[in-house]
């Protein structure tokens, strides 16, 4: 028991990230931020605490950016990502979640940051003309998706974080964050030091995840496995799922190393299963229908404690809305913090 006497511990580094609310997550979702999330949420720092302060959220102002024309989905879409945070482990007793628009700050702050970003950073962020070619079906010569990098950098500044773990494809708008903070720092300066420190990118390492026709698990390809696909889906996908080109013939030796499925055995199968899968496969001991069978055992024993998770949470909607409630508070609290700062640097309030 800590005695009176003794120092308080100071807070652990804090992590932020988020998510836009593209829907039902699938496989490659998971593997490529959830299942990191959770990890860093569950890590103990040597006095058995937390290790890391974490706030998870869903952008859906970000969403806004590419589908202001149809906003049918909105609501729909961030209920079903939230069902998956939690379903996937996220705990609202150790992690702050919630949902972007929840927290005006985040506006306010991406409004402040407008003030003195010169276009040329917005216009130069690779994502911005590689998304416009894109989606092309979609009008994107807009304000609001010029600025989306813009509005990322208030999301994690707002919380002065330590860490912002991401996927490899939002290093340059982690980068273009700390620019952001940076000029800010330099326009603004403190006496008692830095209002907005330099996060840190923690690189998700994400292994690639075929989806069923081999290229990247995606939405777009829809060639995806939901977190909440039941059994006989995921099993009737994952049938139908490309193999090596070369093992045409049942009794044609395949080669593990260029097949989607055995990257799916990589990350979900047991070594004792690979093995059986490596020897079975050079040999044409095995046919790619059991080999398939074997990776769908896996995926669907790593799916079913988060679909048992879902369905509880699915079951209770006024408990979900309560953890977001709960959760929106705790990080207005956090980011009024910084504002009050941010606001009295800038020559704002009284
Ligand atoms: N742009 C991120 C993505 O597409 C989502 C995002 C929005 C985000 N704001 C963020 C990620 C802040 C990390 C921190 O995945
Ligand atoms: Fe791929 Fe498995 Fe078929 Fe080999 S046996 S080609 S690893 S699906």
């Amino acid at each position: 028991m800590m005695s009176t006497t003794e120092a308080k511990s100071t807070t652990p580094p804090r992590v932020l990230s988020g998510m836009r609310p593209t829907g039902k997550l699938h496989l490659g979702n998971y593997m490529g931020a959830l299942y990191n999330w959770v990890k860093l949420q569950n890590e103990q720092s040597a006095d058995g605490g937390r290790k890391y302060e974490c706030y998870f959220f869903i952008a859906d102002l970000h969403a806004l950016t590419t589908d202001y024309a149809d906003t049918s989905k909105m609501q729909e879409n961030s209920h079903h990502v939230i069902l998956d945070f939690l379903a996937a482990g996220l705990e609202p007793e150790l992690s702050t979640l919630f949902v972007q628009s929840d927290v005006l700050q985040h506006s306010e702050l991406f409004t402040l940051f407008a003030m003195f970003t010169p276009l040329g950073w917005l216009e130069r962020v690779p994502t911005y003309k590689d998304q416009q070619e894109q989606l092309k079906e979609k009008d994107l010569a807009t304000y609001g998706f010029l600025g989306y990098p813009l509005l990322q950098a208030a999301d994690i500044l707002v919380y002065q974080p330590d860490f912002v773990p991401v996927g490899q494809d939002q290093v340059a708008h982690v980068e273009l964050t700390r620019e952001v903070a940076r000029r800010f720092n330099h326009l603004y300066p403190h006496a008692k030091g830095e209002i907005l420190p330099e996060p840190k990118v923690l690189l998700t390492p994400s292994p690639r995840l075929p989806g069923t026709d081999g290229r990247k698990m995606s939405k777009s390809y829809g060639n995806t496995i939901l977190l909440s696909d039941p059994e006989p889906e995921i099993r009737k996908k994952l049938k139908t799922m490309v193999t090596d080109p070369a093992r045409i013939k049942r009794t044609d030796p395949g080669n593990p190393e260029v097949c989607p499925v055995y990257d799916l055995h990589k990350v979900f199968s047991s070594e004792e299963t690979r093995r059986k899968v490596r020897e079975g496969c050079t040999t044409a001991g095995i046919g790619c229908i059991e080999c398939k069978g074997w990776v769908a055992d896996a995926v669907v024993a790593e799916l079913a404690p988060m679909q048992e998770r879902r369905r509880r949470y699915e079951a209770n909607p006024a408990l979900v809305t309560e953890i977001l409630q709960a959760g929106s508070v705790r990080a207005q609290r956090r980011a009024e913090q910084t504002m009050v700062e941010v606001r009295a640097a800038m020559g704002l309030g009284r």
